[in-house]
């Protein structure tokens, strides 16, 4: 790299650090993932350490935080708040034992391990025994007052009081305010019923209630203490070593971690990492990884600070659950119901241990969302711990020649058009059951007990069939009988299986035509709608020949699933398909015409707890007449039908005025109209 370009990329990495400082420090509005920090950080301390002779006067790489903002008073602690080195892997860890070992040599040194909570560092100041004073970290040098905040932690001593009757007339005790992950969950689950603003994660929402001018807020909030150091002791406290102290602290009531311990070597350090790293879910706070001290405390003193950092403690951070890479190449993939979805490829990057390259972008929404184009940087992390996702881009990093992704005008499969009606999030293939990515798919729903109903095929054969190449399309269902040998090949698929499979194909033939509309798989046409199109068009010819206006009379059909049949017939494969399986033998009584419709067009609501049929039944019995069922009472409600514990339905058609049956009553109505409970 040339002199220019390395300076150019420092100061583009320094201006981000502040950035995201700022708002971590001071706004409490985190812009990032602690772990992309990191790694920025780590990008231009590692251009530093190549190009010494470059660096920047104002590099944040032996600072600390920002400024704390004046809402609150400011003070200037007394022993500054320091910040910890970092080690990422156990070379490293390796690294950070061997120059403590340098600097002691021949002796013996044990280790303090204690979690790494992700909250937010404050100092706690105890005159006599009474807290007088909380203190957030601020920029490492001055701090906000938040006193009155502080005292409302509930796990936190606010005088202290000990058996052993040892009370410092000064102590001052470093830790880390956080709020546990239950708390945090009911927080957030409150707030989401309130309508109110939830919190992206524990430390944000610790962070949002200490900086509250207000006590009481902080006060309602679910916050705790964990101590890890002690700043000031006078008298001194007597103990000789880091774990010791922090015994010592318990006595007086303070919180700290639920896991610690104390290690004879650097590798059991190592050991105790990996061992607390698989248990991370199952603590009750969210850590970012494990903190290592040199546990006696005179060794510390030996050891002294190099730059803001104790030469004897370090971080030892859990892999990130965030990672930046770039983006190689944004792929379409059709899935099994025609849906087609961005997945970019990534270049392979490591997150939270696992390597991941590839993520699904979901839908062009999210696309033009995060303005993702190829050739990009982007933020990876893993939710859940599992599936990866894309978290933002990184436009300052974006090359000249990065490309935007369009939605691909015909599918990567079967190369039918792809449609994205308006107000649908999802781009789908129009090749319904001609094309090969949605054909198990297709083949499953046409086999199915309210469609075809084949037995076996769906769940047992399906497969193996495709894997045969049996079954291009569900037409050639009708035509496996002409491949017995082929069908005896599959594994478990014996003489008896094929007559079997053979018979209850042959049996399918005859159906109905509700069955058979519902069997093509037509989205939006659920079974109920079938059953309306059955009844309004009465034969397949009208069907597909009907227009937009005739298929929007239909009941059940507005003008979106209208337009989905209409597709569905235009496509000439989907018309093929049609042809083969009546050239197949496919037939049906013709529904006999339904006498009287005498609820056609209007709008039911069923609500409440029936107690001689189902929902399912009545709403059976109201689509027969030709009513539509909807699931919420509006001014254009026909009648609700309205059973037990009836709620807020009941309510709003009383106010709006809507007709009212209770069930004894819709029941006699159905009578007149002929429509029976079923024995
Ligand atoms: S000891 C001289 N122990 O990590 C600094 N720090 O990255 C001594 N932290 O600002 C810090 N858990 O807020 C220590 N068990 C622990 C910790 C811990 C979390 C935080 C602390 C500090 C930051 C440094």
């Amino acid at each position: 790299m040339d002199q220019t370009a390395v300076v150019v990329q420092m100061r583009q990495l320094i201006r981000l650090l502040a950035q995201h400082n700022h708002a971590y420090y001071v706004m409490d509005q985190p812009t990032i993932e602690d772990s992309e920090y990191d790694q920025l950080f780590h990008q231009l301390k590692a251009l530093e350490q190549q190009y010494p002779d470059l660096t920047q006067s104002d590099t944040p790489t032996n600072t600390v935080g920002a400024k704390a903002l004046s809402k609150f008073e400011n003070i200037t602690h007394t022993v500054p708040m320091l910040s910890l080195g970092n080690v990422f892997n156990q070379e490293d860890l390796m690294a950070f034992a061997r120059r403590i070992e340098e600097r002691l040599p021949n002796q013996k040194i044990q280790y303090d391990v204690e979690l790494k909570f992700d909250g937010l560092a404050i100092s706690l100041w105890y005159e006599n025994g009474v807290l007088v004073r909380g203190v957030t970290r601020g920029d490492g040098e001055t701090g906000e007052v938040i006193t009155q905040n502080v005292k409302t932690i509930r796990n936190l001593p606010k005088t202290l009081n000990s058996l052993k009757g040892e009370v410092p007339q000064l102590l001052e005790v470093r830790g880390e305010v956080l709020m546990p992950k239950a708390g945090f969950e009911k927080l957030n689950a409150e707030n989401l019923e309130k309508g109110e603003k939830t919190f992206a994660n524990p430390r944000n929402a610790a962070a949002g209630s200490l900086r509250q001018l207000d006590p009481s807020i902080a006060a309602s909030r679910p916050l705790a203490f964990y101590a890890y150091g002690i700043a000031q002791c006078e008298p001194h406290h007597g103990q000789l070593t880091m774990s010791a102290s922090l015994e010592w602290l318990t006595q007086f009531g303070f919180a700290v971690g639920e896991r610690h311990f104390v290690c004879d070597s650097i590798e059991d350090v190592q050991t105790v990492y990996e061992k607390i790293n698989a248990e991370r879910p199952n603590l009750s706070v969210e850590i970012d990884g494990m903190v290592i001290k040199v546990d006696d405390l005179k060794q510390q003193k030996q050891l002294g600070f190099l730059s803001r950092e104790p030469r004897w403690a370090t971080a030892y951070k859990f892999p990130a659950i965030a990672a930046l890479t770039t983006v190689d190449q944004i792929d379409w993939q059709v899935g099994r119901t025609g849906t087609i979805t961005p997945v970019a490829r990534l270049n392979p990057v490591a997150v939270g241990g696992v390597t991941v390259s590839n993520v699904t972008l979901h839908n062009i929404g999210e696309i033009h969302r995060l303005d993702v184009r190829i050739g990009d940087t982007v933020s990876v992390y893993r939710s859940g711990d599992v599936i990866p996702k894309v978290e933002k881009v990184w436009p300052e990093f974006r090359p000249v020649d990065a490309i935007e992704v369009k939605l691909p005008e015909s599918c990567p499969v079967c190369a039918s058009p792809v449609v994205m009606p308006e107000g649908e999030a999802l781009a789908r293939c129009s090749g319904g059951l001609y094309c090969a990515a949605q054909r198990i798919e297709a083949i499953r729903h046409f086999v199915s007990r309210k469609a075809m109903d084949i037995e076996g095929l769906g769940d047992r054969w399906a497969e193996s069939l495709l894997h045969l190449d049996l079954l291009k399309d569900v037409a050639d269902i009708y035509h496996l009988h002409e491949h017995r040998e082929k069908l005896l090949t599959i594994e478990k698929m014996g003489e008896k299986s094929v007559q079997n499979l053979i018979d209850s194909i042959e049996n399918s033939k005859k159906t109905t035509f509700a069955s058979f509309i519902f069997a093509l798989g037509i989205r939006g046409v659920g079974e109920t709608t079938a059953r309306m199109l059955a009844n309004t068009f009465q034969n397949l010819d009208a069907l597909k020949a009907a227009d937009l206006e005739a298929l929007k009379k239909t009941p059940d059909v507005g003008s979106i699933t209208a337009e989905w049949i209409i597709d569905f017939f235009q496509a000439e494969h989907n018309v093929e398909v049609v042809d083969r399986l009546i050239a197949a033998g496919i037939h049906w009584d013709n529904p006999v015409a339904p006498t009287r419709q005498p609820l056609n067009g209007e709008s039911w609501v069923i609500t409440g707890t029936l107690s001689q049929m189902g929902r399912d039944q009545a709403t059976q019995m109201l689509q027969a007449l030709g009513a539509r069922v909807s699931g919420s009472i509006s001014s254009k409600t026909k009648c609700l039908v309205a059973g037990e514990k009836a709620g807020s339905k009941l309510d709003k058609a009383e106010k709006l005025g809507v007709n009212i049956l209770n069930e004894t009553d819709f029941l006699a109505l159905m009578a007149e109209y002929g429509q029976h409970l079923d024995a």
